[in-house]
């Protein structure tokens, strides 16, 4: 039997904690126990009808090879013709590639701008397969520790000082995971600046867009076409099992793009495209834009609801679907605390350590993707247990 040696680079990947506990949620609920949960980072609707029988449809028509490697071209126009509809941008399409997800485009930006050795600069807290993705291909990822007082934000200032010779980029969310927050127009013009004086690329992950509450949206091309932006299908469109996702990248960049997409995706799903347009008809916009409303109402339900039962919150986000609590006065622990929670009360939520090493001990994050009814029994139960 052959030896089995894992290339040294996977010391440097650390699992999704929260997949454990995600595992351990459904061995007790395969025991017939009630678990409650807020952990997972996808909507609890499913796709809209009308998408998914597109997807159907497309699969009944034969649409089951390969497609260019960067999209159909119908797709490509109707994502840069939604930008025109939002946000009044004018997009040339051949810029709109489309991924495997958002994932696939993080995949396949940091391979195309970061050299061995080149470091990316990101929020702590902040998504946790961002690391991963640059220490595949040998980048360095450097986190800068973000806390209320930038809203759980980067800032110009932040990127100045964490800038050296070796930083080549800056990852930006907004709305952002773990913390729901956004980062002000204003605020990303300045980051772009600094990013562009200093010669690096800007990267502005707009997953969660649509998912916004009371503030005004904009995205990040309508402050610079050097910047790329990454969407995704998953979120607001309630998509994530069809692994559909887009990038807009600066014109210079999608020809190194494509290559690359040609060679480690061949295409994305072919149905899943087909699909994907349908998600931008007016139709659909009205399910999605009803999804948004319940989604801001268990925002609102769950702020107080926690804050009541001791759980600090000191910035209210105003987007995606996380609330990311201090739970210290509760805990030294969050981890222990999430694990035992989930044991003793059923209710599954994720521990800070998911999100980076600044005080995850003292965070937990909120998922609010399931029910108002399902929150309130989940509130009953975390008061039994910390009481
Ligand atoms: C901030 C952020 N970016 C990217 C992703 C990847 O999502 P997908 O590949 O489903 O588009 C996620 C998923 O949770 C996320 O939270």
């Amino acid at each position: 039997m052959s030896q089995t040696c894992i290339a040294q680079r996977m010391g440097q990947i650390v699992p999704f904690y929260v997949m454990e506990l995600l595992a351990r949620a459904k061995e007790l609920e395969a025991e017939g126990r009630s678990i409650i949960h807020m952990e997972v980072g996808e909507p609890d609707f499913v796709t809209p009808q009308m998408v998914i029988d597109a997807g159907k449809a497309a699969l009944d028509a034969g649409y089951t090879g390969y497609t260019a490697a960067t999209g159909i071209p119908e797709l490509r126009r109707a994502i840069a013709e939604n930008y025109h509809r939002q946000y009044g941008i004018d997009l040339d399409p051949r810029r709109v590639i489309v991924t495997p997800g958002s994932s696939g485009a993080l995949q396949l930006i940091m391979s195309v701008i970061v050299n061995p050795g080149q470091s990316v600069l990101m929020t702590d807290p902040g998504y946790p397969c961002n690391k991963n993705f640059v220490e595949l291909v040998s980048g360095i990822p450097v986190t800068l520790p973000v806390g209320p007082e930038t809203g759980y934000q980067l800032t110009a200032r932040l990127i100045e000082d964490g800038w050296t010779d070796a930083t080549r980029a800056v990852i930006a969310a907004t709305p952002s995971n773990p913390t729901g927050t956004l980062i002000s127009q204003k605020e990303l013009t300045h980051i772009h600046q600094i990013v562009s004086t200093r010669g690096g690329s800007l990267i502005v992950d707009e997953i969660y867009q649509g998912l916004v509450y009371g503030a005004k949206e904009f995205t990040a091309l309508s402050i610079a076409d050097d910047i790329f932006v990454i969407n995704s299908f998953s979120k607001y469109y309630g998509m994530t099992g069809w692994r559909l996702g887009w990038l807009v990248a600066p014109e210079s960049y999608v020809d190194s793009l494509d290559c690359l997409a040609q060679n480690i995706f061949l295409s994305c799903s072919a149905p899943a495209q087909y699909a994907g347009l349908k998600a931008f008809g007016t139709d659909c916009r009205e399910i999605l834009e009803s999804r948004r409303l319940s989604f801001q109402q268990r925002r609102d339900y769950l702020v107080p609801a926690l804050q009541e039962l001791g759980f600090e919150i000191p910035v209210v986000p105003e987007g995606a679907f996380y609330l990311y609590a201090n739970c210290s006065t509760l805990t030294d622990d969050s981890f222990a605390f999430a694990y035992d929670l989930l044991e003793n009360q059923g209710v599954a939520i994720t521990p800070g350590k998911d999100f980076g090493t600044n005080k995850p001990q003292e965070h937990v994050r909120f998922a609010y993707t399931t029910s108002i009814e399902n929150m309130k029994e989940a509130m009953k139960r975390i008061k039994h247990y910390i009481s």
